[in-house]
C-alpha cells in the first residue's frame, strides 16, 4: 500500500504560467521566429496563444478552484516597452490590475521578469553580449518594481537563463539564433549582472522582496556508467549547468567550463544576489561522450519502463529527490518555480504529482528549507519548440474553442490543498 502524504500546513501549492505561452497576440522576438519559419514544424504559430490576457478572471478563478495560493505569471517586455524606450501604459496598468486582482483573491503573485522572450527591439539594439543590454534591462526592472510595489510578490528575474544561452547563444536554436561561444559567454555573464543591477532596482522600490531565479535542473547521468568520460561529462555537466549560474548569483563570480568551449570567468559588481532558489525539474538526461563537437549526445532513456512522457522526457521523480537535496548546499528557502508533466490524455498527472511530492516531502524531512510548489503549468499552452502538441496543463484547453475543461488532477492537487493530506491516487495505491 503507497503510503499518504502529510504537507505541512504553510507549505504553498500553486500554478505557474508565462506571458507569451498563453496571453496571446504579443510582438516579439519568438512571433518573429516563428514567421521566419525557424520553429521544428515550420507553420506552427503562438498567435492568440490561449487568450489569457482577455480571459484573466476566469483564469485566476481557475487557479483559486485547485486551491492553489500562489500563482506566476510573467511579464511580457514586448508589451511594455515596444519600442525601446516608450514604455505602454495600458500594458502596465494591465498587469498591476491582474496582480491586484490575484492579491484580492488571497493568492500570493509569483512574478518573472524575464520569460524567454525579449522585445523585437532588443537583439538589434541593446543584446544580451552588448554591455548597453545592462541599461535597458535597469530601466525595464524598474518598471516591474512599480507593477510589484506593495504586493508581497516572490520575484523571479529570469527563468532558467542557462537554457536561454544554450540555446539562443551556443546552439541558435531558439531566439536570437546566435551560435557563438564567445557571444554566448558574454551574454551570460551579462544576464547574470542584469539579475543583480534588476535586484537593485526591485529593492529601492519595494524595500524588502524576495527575489531569485528559476533554474531548470536535469538530473544528469551517465550513459555507459562504467565509462569514465561519460562520467566526466555527468560530473562537468551538473555542476556548470544546474549550479554555476546559482553559484554566481550568490558568490559574485561566474565560472563556466564545458568540453568544446572556451572557460567562461567572469565578475558580478556584487555577491548574496538571491533569496530563495528557484527549482524547475523535469527529468533526467543520460550523457554520452562523443569524439567530435559538441563532444556531448543527449538521451532521454526509460529506465524503470515507466513509459517516456508524451513530449519524450524520463519520468523520474527520484531525480526531483536528488536535485532538491543538492540545492541545500545553497542555504537558501526552496521554492518549486516549475514541476509537470505533458499528458495528452489526462490519467498518469495524478500518479506524476504524487510520486513528486513523496520525493519533496523526503527531502523536506531531510532538511530542504522548501517553501512551495508550482505545478507547470495551470493550463494547456503553446510550448517553445513543440509549439501545440504537448498537454502540461492542469485544466486541459481546447485549443480550437478555447474552453477550459478540469483533467483528472485538478480534483487531485485541491485535495492536496486543501486537506493536506493526500493518499496515492488509485492506480498507484495497490503497489
Ligand atoms: C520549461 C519552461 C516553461 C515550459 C516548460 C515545459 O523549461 O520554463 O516555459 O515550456 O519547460
Amino acid at each position: 500500500m503507497a503510503e499518504s502524504l502529510i504537507f505541512p500546513p504553510e507549505f504553498v501549492f500553486g500554478v505557474a504560467t508565462s506571458a507569451y505561452q498563453t496571453e496571446g497576440d504579443i510582438e516579439n522576438d519568438w512571433s518573429e521566429w516563428e514567421r521566419a519559419g525557424k520553429l521544428k514544424e515550420a507553420q506552427a504559430r503562438c498567435g492568440r496563444g490561449v487568450d489569457h490576457w482577455k480571459r484573466f478572471d476566469e483564469d485566476l478563478s481557475l487557479t483559486r478552484d485547485v486551491g492553489a495560493t500562489a500563482f506566476r505569471i510573467s511579464l511580457e517586455w514586448a508589451r511594455i516597452e515596444p519600442e525601446r524606450g516608450r514604455f505602454d501604459e495600458a500594458a502596465i496598468d494591465g498587469y498591476r490590475q491582474r496582480l491586484l486582482k490575484m492579491k484580492a483573491a488571497g493568492i500570493r503573485p509569483v512574478v518573472t521578469l524575464h520569460h524567454f522572450t525579449h522585445p523585437t527591439w532588443f537583439h538589434r539594439e541593446t543584446p544580451w553580449h552588448e554591455p548597453a543590454c545592462l541599461d535597458a534591462f535597469r530601466r525595464y526592472a524598474k518598471v516591474c518594481a512599480g507593477i510589484m510595489d506593495k504586493l508581497d510578490p516572490l520575484v523571479i528575474t529570469f527563468n532558467e537563463p542557462m537554457v536561454l544561452m544554450l540555446g539562443g547563444y551556443l546552439q541558435g536554436v531558439i531566439p536570437p539564433g546566435v551560435n557563438n561561444g564567445k557571444l554566448a559567454g558574454l551574454a551570460i555573464a551579462n544576464i547574470a549582472r542584469a539579475h543583480m543591477v534588476a535586484r537593485e532596482e526591485i529593492l529601492a522600490r519595494l524595500g524588502k522582496a524576495e527575489i531569485g531565479i528559476s533554474q531548470n535542473v536535469l538530473a544528469f547521468a551517465p550513459d555507459r556508467w562504467w565509462h569514465p568520460l561519460d562520467r566526466a561529462l555527468t560530473h562537468l555537466a551538473s555542476q556548470n549547468y544546474n549550479h554555476a549560474f546559482l553559484d554566481a548569483l550568490c558568490t559574485g563570480k561566474l565560472r563556466i567550463g564545458m568540453p568544446g568551449l572556451a572557460a567562461i570567468k567572469a565578475d558580478l559588481p556584487g555577491r548574496d544576489g538571491i533569496e530563495f532558489v528557484g527549482v524547475n525539474y523535469y527529468t533526467r538526461a543520460h550523457l554520452r561522450f562523443v569524439p567530435k563537437k559538441p563532444y556531448i549526445e543527449f538521451k532521454y532513456r526509460d529506465v524503470h519502463k515507466r513509459g517516456l512522457t508524451h513530449i519524450g522526457w524520463e519520468d523520474y521523480p527520484e531525480g526531483f529527490g536528488q536535485m532538491l537535496l543538492e540545492v541545500k548546499r545553497y542555504g537558501l528557502p526552496v521554492w518549486i518555480t516549475e514541476n509537470g508533466i505533458d499528458d495528452r490524455v489526462g490519467d498518469r498527472r495524478p500518479g506524476y504529482l504524487y510520486s513528486h511530492w513523496k520525493q519533496m516531502l523526503e527531502a523536506k524531512q531531510r532538511g530542504v528549507d522548501l517553501r512551495g510548489y508550482l505545478y507547470w503549468s495551470l493550463l494547456d499552452n503553446f510550448e517553445w519548440l513543440e509549439g501545440w502538441g504537448p498537454r502540461f496543463g492542469l485544466y486541459h484547453v481546447d485549443f480550437k474553442t478555447l474552453e477550459r475543461k478540469p483533467t483528472p488532477a485538478c480534483e487531485y492537487f485541491r485535495r492536496a490543498a486543501h486537506s493536506r493530506k493526500l493518499e496515492a491516487p488509485v492506480a498507484l495505491a495497490t503497489l
